[in-house]
């Protein structure tokens, strides 16, 4: 096992700092920046469906939910599709609305998830076009679906998802610019530039786990408390939730993620000197805005661990700590923010002891109901 870990002390580490290899995996041979082309293999027999849905509905659950978050982002940004994002659970046990004009993509690290089949049946009896986004080759959903893209991030051991996270907000990205150029949303020279960013992402995330260090550090700060909120606008609040997600789900601390704006209305008044409030603040169209919900948790004295771009120094003038991450596009935020949230969470979990390759009460994947 030890051999399987690489030298790592679990395979959680391990997954996390695998990362930049298995992003790179997934855009292997798919995109072409200098054509400003994505080529989408398993999808492209739908590329009339796409040019013509007039919706596309995301189904999910736990982490694989929290990426569909960031592709409803992506998509409605740069195809400009309406997208809807269900819990599959929720999806399934409601009379919805679906028509054969409508796209369903279903996402599944493990391709097995009960709730996650059952949703794509229902999906596909009222006649939608359904695609798979897993990441374990000839699993049930892809056998399900009518047509999808694997994530190929490799076997994912650790119960807490990491490296199939980034891997599917990857393949959600490249889905939302397929579509973009399936539908002309976006200038060709955008697509040449959002390609040529993407492309260097493996690189960024490399840097991005340079903080290991400052995420010990910060841990070491947050182990013996009993809560912890996470707070992210726009793009970067999925971030937010999927950091509270993975400190819950291997340390077992309280966390809440929510829509920073949202905080006055219901956790402003959990904030006093022993909550820990996480703030993704890096430069992007909500910058300014976040700093104003950083000094809300100030003035409640509230202990502010900031992820913020390199350099920044506005907030860093008003955190407790912050972990700096490479500027990028606004689109990437979620494949960079999401790494030293993954690494806070490890560590503090390690600190406590806990056993974070296999967490008490949860399962690598659900095929009960
Ligand atoms: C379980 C796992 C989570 C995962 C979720 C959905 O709860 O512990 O890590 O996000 O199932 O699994 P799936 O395989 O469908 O992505």
């Amino acid at each position: 096992e030890m051999l399987e870990k690489a030298g790592y002390d679990h395979f959680m580490l391990k997954e996390i700092h695998e990362q930049p290899r298995s992003i790179r995996d997934c855009m292997r041979g798919r995109i072409y920046p200098q054509a400003g082309q994505v080529q989408l293999g398993g999808i492209k027999e739908y590329a009339e469906k796409l040019r013509n849905a007039d919706r596309i509905i995301i189904v999910a659950c736990g982490t694989s939910w929290h990426a569909g978050l960031v592709g409803e982002y992506l998509i409605e940004e740069y195809a400009r599709v309406p997208v809807g994002v269900e819990y599959a659970s929720e999806f399934r046990y409601r009379n919805p609305i679906i028509t054969e004009r409508d796209i369903v993509i279903a996402i599944s690290q493990s391709g097995e998830t009960a709730d996650t089949m059952a949703a794509i049946e229902l999906a596909k009896e009222r006649g939608a076009t359904i695609l798979g986004i897993c990441n374990v080759v000839g699993s049930s959903i892809p056998r399900l679906t009518h047509g999808g893209v694997y994530t190929h991030a490799g076997p994912e051991i650790g119960v807490a998802s990491t490296k199939a996270f980034t891997a599917q907000v990857t393949v959600l990205t490249l889905m939302a610019l397929y579509i973009a150029q399936l539908r002309g949303t976006l200038p060709q020279s955008k697509l040449v530039e959002l390609l040529s960013s993407l492309q260097d992402i493996p690189v960024l995330v490399e840097k991005a786990l340079q903080c290991d260090g400052a995420a010990k550090y910060i841990a070491s700060e947050i182990k013996d408390k009993t809560n912890a909120i996470f707070l992210g606008r726009g793009i970067g609040f999925p971030v937010a939730l999927e950091g509270a997600l993975k400190l819950k789900e291997i340390s077992y601390i309280h966390a809440e993620g929510y829509p920073a704006a949202e905080m006055k209305h219901g956790p402003i008044a959990l904030i006093d000197e022993e909550m820990p409030v996480v703030v993704i603040a890096t430069q992007n169209s909500s910058y300014e805005k976040v700093i104003s919900n950083i000094q809300e948790v100030k003035a409640r004295k509230g202990r502010i661990i900031a992820i913020v771009t390199e350099g920044d120094t506005a907030v860093k003038a008003l955190a407790d700590y912050v972990i700096e991450i490479p500027d990028a596009d606004e689109a990437f935020l979620p494949l960079l923010a999401t790494i030293p949230l993954q690494l806070l969470s490890y560590y503090t979990a390690c600190m406590r002891g806990c056993n974070v390759d296999q967490p008490r009460n949860l399962a690598k994947s659900v095929t009960v109901e």
